[in-house]
């Protein structure tokens, strides 16, 4: 497999009207989305077919995307149905640009580079559109790889040091994990968490009993980090990290929870404290890769990095052309203090 084989978001549903063209790079690829009459997404390669002028440059008309510079015009399959300067009695072409597979799903417009692995599917993001939830949604912008990215989502040890007060204090309490690697993924499972979750606690667990807790990672990109509190109250964290380059990751995230009667009225307040606790993981990942770049990425490892090289496996399995799915499966108990 290679990570073009994987559906990545291309956008929100929101940010592409009708009659509107908007530009994305994907793992390099730049993109233009546009929707044809029938509202359905067009994702063709944004470079004109005649001298290469960005076609996200150019206008929808009629569900058609015209190019800036010399007014080609292309239909929603890519195809060249219009020339110009070939006046009124012009021939079909033949002529059609690249074009990419396209699904919108919850409100989101996922994107396939290649076409291999048609059996694939966009993730599912848990709990989106149950009664009783609600999801906040934050796009951020970090300049590090997707797999940094994704192991900080699901890091644990970082967090009293990079979010201490709003999110965690050091307490020195021991935690014990499970951690399986299963196919295509990671998942882990948390215990003896109590209430340490700095002054954000009140409003996620205030009863203090011990938290349902456990953290995922899916092939190529996905974390999804689930909080359950006593009775119903379900918190969840689900990050897609897309490869915009080598070196930038365009992060979707979505809070998805439901907190009873508090879940509407709380929005806001933890629309703020989500976004000040990523803004503190932009600035650590962000200089992260500074320092990637200028001597590389040797890791040296603790016992709770296992979470992470067992990513990195998976992640290895991809960049040497092999199938995630099939790695041996493993199990492991951890400890740690945090
Ligand atoms: S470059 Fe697009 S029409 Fe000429
Ligand atoms: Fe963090």
């Amino acid at each position: 497999m290679k990570k073009e084989d994987f559906w990545y978001i291309a956008a929100e549903s929101h940010e592409l009207g009708q009659n509107q063209v908007i530009s994305r790079s994907i793992l390099n690829e730049w993109i233009a989305l546009f929707r044809c009459e029938t509202g359905k997404v067009t994702a063709v390669q944004d470079r004109c077919l005649h001298r290469t002028a960005q076609l996200s440059n150019g206008q929808v008309l009629n569900g058609k995307l015209q190019c800036p510079y010399h007014g080609w015009t292309y239909d929603e399959a890519g195809k060249v149905i219009n020339i110009p300067s070939m006046g009124p009695n012009q021939r079909p072409s033949g002529k059609c640009a690249k074009t990419y597979q396209v699904i919108e799903q919850e409100n989101y417009i996922y994107v396939k580079l290649n076409s291999e692995f048609p059996e694939l599917r966009p993730f599912s993001m848990p709990s989106f559109g149950e009664s009783g939830y609600t999801t906040i949604r934050l796009q951020n912008l970090f300049h590090n790889n997707v797999t940094n990215c994704a192991e900080n989502f699901v890091d644990i040890p970082h967090t009293t040091f990079v979010h201490p007060k709003i999110f965690r204090d050091a307490k020195n309490e021991k935690f014990g994990a499970r951690i399986e690697r299963l196919e295509g993924r990671v998942k882990v499972t948390y215990k003896n968490e109590k209430k340490n979750f700095g002054w954000f606690s009140w409003f996620l667990n205030s009863s203090g009993k011990e938290i349902g807790h456990t953290d995922e990672f899916f092939v190529p990109n996905i974390t999804s980090v689930h909080y359950r509190f006593g009775g119903k109250n379900h918190f969840i964290i689900t990050s897609q990290s897309i490869p915009v380059s080598d070196k930038e990751t365009l992060v979707y995230t979505d809070l998805t929870y439901n907190y009873g009667i508090w879940t509407k009225l709380s929005r806001p307040f933890v629309k703020i404290q989500a976004q000040a606790i990523i803004n503190q993981d932009i600035k650590i990942l962000n200089n992260q890769m500074k320092t990637i770049n200028k001597y590389g990425s040797q890791f040296q490892n603790s016992p709770a990095d296992i979470i992470h090289t067992w990513i990195e496996s998976l992640q290895d399995e991809i960049s040497g052309g092999r199938d995630p799915y099939i790695m041996p499966k493993k199990e492991v108990e951890i400890e740690f203090w945090v």
